[in-house]
């Protein structure tokens, strides 16, 4: 059951779908105030959980810190920070009661969960215009299928998606994309896709590509013949060009976001300065969708949106501020650090590190909504949602029929109907693998289920070690890319020693796919988790609703990679008896029987653990090069003998979802 407040005067943001008569009063829980701004606190008992929050930092139960939903462009997910690129407003407290809330506001909001007193529950904005959805279940899980049943169906990729990709910032040429097509085939290591960053563009200029692309869709053409998709990067920003046609005509048509005076909004991004098309206006909305034709025209099927929070460099009014008093620290002489009575070195150096992404620069510029004007940073959590919008509505213009690849790095629920996230710019770090598996249920609460992180880690250097461990994580995350940044080592499968190491473990990959995407499709079809807490499956086990290292993932298996260095396996708590099954680097696979309880797993680096619950099985199949040359018609049973699954598949091209044939009943004859 489902209940909606409205308080003052909310701004759409159109994250719910179905119509939900709204209610005058109080949710039964915690307290409401309206008086400055808006505030629900609710006294936590001891034992509570508190799930939710999508893309978000530390665990999966939520309880202990503060978060803010403020979409932000930050590269150093460190334990401290509160806010990250997405804002997904819902929560599920579990425990003496439990109930789910989503809070649909658009602009900062703040979870204090546990964190200012650790029994109270506060979630706090600024204006109280907003709608609350409070949804009453039996238990999380429930809770939560409600809450997705009202968000609308979660995006579903075409299934080349769910085939390795490589990334890199950095690939400028023809040749730097052949090679790693050669690196891959060459060594026999699957791979699907190849994604171009902002180097393929001319001078970073959306829908523009570099004098090095001449003859693009001889290209594509190529690459395609073998089994590779280029997916190129498309950022918010539009570069200020006299002569450059998405800039004249976002100019003439009033399509960019504005100054109180009218005039467009200077940032600068990686082109220099830029304006921002105005995504929240249906009509700029519908022009910038309709750009991407440029690349689907020259054969390209999907595409990644950058840099959409927005993320800002620095404005030319902050720029301006931070020349004055530059100036100022120049007259003011070789003063004291803290510039006592003058400008001083650290307020200099404050002032040039608040330059990008400044909450100043949030406030200078306008969205015209239906006609009404709207400061941004009122609706700023909508921004990158509704550029991946735009580029979703114009799929379904391009093309009707077809599925197109999208993923974004900015959301807000809602944003989950047309395209994934990738959870940004993480670390090459031990802890930013631990990271990505927390993330990734609590995304699909949100309705986020196209994800993963950018296995490897983007920034800093990765290690040999450290890339496999990532990797035999992103063989269950539906997107599974390999990504890093400008200037870090190169972190290509085929860099390191030992490739075939690289060759199983992707090949991992290719081999459960028909599992991983028959779940990933009934996990959409049916407003259902491809991940999961063990809590929800297993509520009654105090132990399984601890467990933070550990995933449910469909409705037959347990996952529990390895995230920590010269780790040679790990402990895992086993709710019910399960076979765990490691795919060996020989190409075979050990199972073994365990029993309900806490185990030590020995998980050599070139080895990809499973568990499959008691009673189930899973189809695999031989690895293959890539999605298109997956044997569907060789399936093999691994699991229990006798059990039976039920097989999604379709051509992973159209979107014939309904359709019965797509459905078939698996048994695992051998007993065993
Ligand atoms: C920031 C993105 O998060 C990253 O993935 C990308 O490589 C850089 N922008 C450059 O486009």
């Amino acid at each position: 059951m489902i209940q909606k407040f409205i308080y003052g005067a909310p701004i759409q943001t159109d994250a719910v779908t179905l119509d939900i008569p709204a209610e005058s009063g109080f949710p039964a829980y915690g307290t409401v105030s309206t008086k400055e701004g808006f505030s629900f606190s609710y006294i936590m008992a001891g034992d509570d959980i508190v799930y939710g929050l999508g893309e978000a930092n530390r665990g999966i139960n939520k309880r202990g810190y503060c978060y803010i939903s403020d979409c932000t462009d930050d590269p150093e997910h460190t334990e401290d920070k509160r806010s990250l690129y997405g804002a997904h407003n819902f929560i599920v407290i579990a425990g003496e009661q439990t109930f789910g809330m989503f809070f649909d506001y658009p602009a900062r909001l703040t979870f204090d969960i546990g964190y200012t007193r650790m029994d109270t529950l506060t979630v706090s904005c600024e204006n109280a215009d907003l709608s609350l959805y409070v949804i009453h279940g039996d238990s999380p899980y429930d809770i939560v299928k409600q809450f997705r049943h009202i968000i609308g169906r979660s995006y579903i990729p075409p299934k080349f998606a769910f085939g390795f990709g490589q990334s890199r910032w950095g690939y400028k040429t023809k040749e730097d994309f052949r090679k790693v097509a050669e690196g891959y085939r060459k060594n026999n290591i699957p791979l699907d896709m190849i994604y171009m960053d902002i180097d393929y563009m001319d001078s970073y200029k959306d829908f523009t590509l570099g004098k090095e692309f001449e003859d693009f869709p001889g290209f594509v053409r190529e690459m395609k013949g073998s089994h590779i998709r280029l997916i190129p990067i498309i950022d918010a920003g539009v570069k200020i060009e006299e002569g450059y046609d998405v800039y004249e005509e976002g100019v003439q048509n009033r399509y960019f976001c504005q100054r109180t005076d009218g005039s467009d909004f200077v940032a600068a991004v990686w082109p220099g300065d830029t304006h921002f098309p105005d995504f929240l206006n249906p009509d700029a909305r519908k022009w910038f969708g309709d750009k991407y034709r440029f690349l689907t025209d020259q054969g390209i099927e999907g595409f990644w949106n950058d840099m959409n929070e927005p993320a800002i460099f620095y404005s030319k009014e902050g720029l301006d501020e931070a020349k004055e008093l530059a100036r100022q620290f120049a007259d003011s002489g070789d003063g004291r650090w803290d510039g006592a009575g003058s400008v001083g070195v650290w307020q200099m150096g404050d002032k040039l590190r608040s330059l990008a992404n400044s909450p100043e620069d949030y406030r200078r510029f306008y969205h015209n909504m239906n006609g009404k004007k709207v400061r941004h940073d009122k609706v700023h959590n909508l921004y990158g949602s509704n550029m991946t919008r735009a580029a979703g509505e114009a799929f379904e213009r391009i093309d009707p029929d077809r599925r197109f690849l999208m993923f974004s790095r900015s959301s807000y629920v809602g944003m989950h109907r047309y395209g994934g996230v990738w959870t940004g710019d993480n670390k090459s770090w031990w802890s930013h693998l631990l990271l990505n598996l927390k993330m990734m249920p609590s995304l699909n609460m949100c309705g986020f289920l196209y994800t993963g992180a950018d296995l490897g880690g983007f920034g800093s250097d990765t290690t040999r070690e450290l890339l496999l461990r990532f990797l035999a994580l992103g063989v269950f995350t539906p997107l599974m890319r390999n990504h890093a940044a400008l200037g870090t080592r190169e972190q290509e499968c085929y860099q390191f020693e030992d490739i075939e190491d690289f060759r199983h473990v992707i090949g991992v990959r290719y081999r459960l796919l028909p599992y991983l995407y028959s779940e990933y499709m009934k996990a959409a079809l049916n407003d259902d988790l491809y991940f999961k807490p063990l809590a929800f499956v297993y509520p009654k086990d105090k132990m399984a609703v601890r467990v933070e290292n550990q995933l449910m993932l469909g409705n037959e298996i347990m996952i529990a990679p390895v995230y920590e260095q010269n780790g040679k396996g790990r402990y895992v708590y086993l709710p019910e008896e399960m076979k765990f099954i490691k795919f060996l680097p020989d190409g075979t696979s050990s199972e073994k029987i365990l029993g309900q309880g806490v185990h030590y797993v020995d998980i050599a680096l070139n080895e990809v653990p499973l568990f499959i619950r008691k009673g189930k099985c899973i189809p695999v199949v031989d690895a293959a090069e890539c999605v298109d040359k997956i044997d569907m018609e060789h399936l093999q049973m691994l699991g229990y003998g006798g059990a039976e699954y039920l097989l999604y598949d379709d051509d992973g091209v159209h979107k014939d979802y309904d359709n019965k044939k797509n459905y078939r009943t698996l048994t695992n004859i051998i007993l065993s």
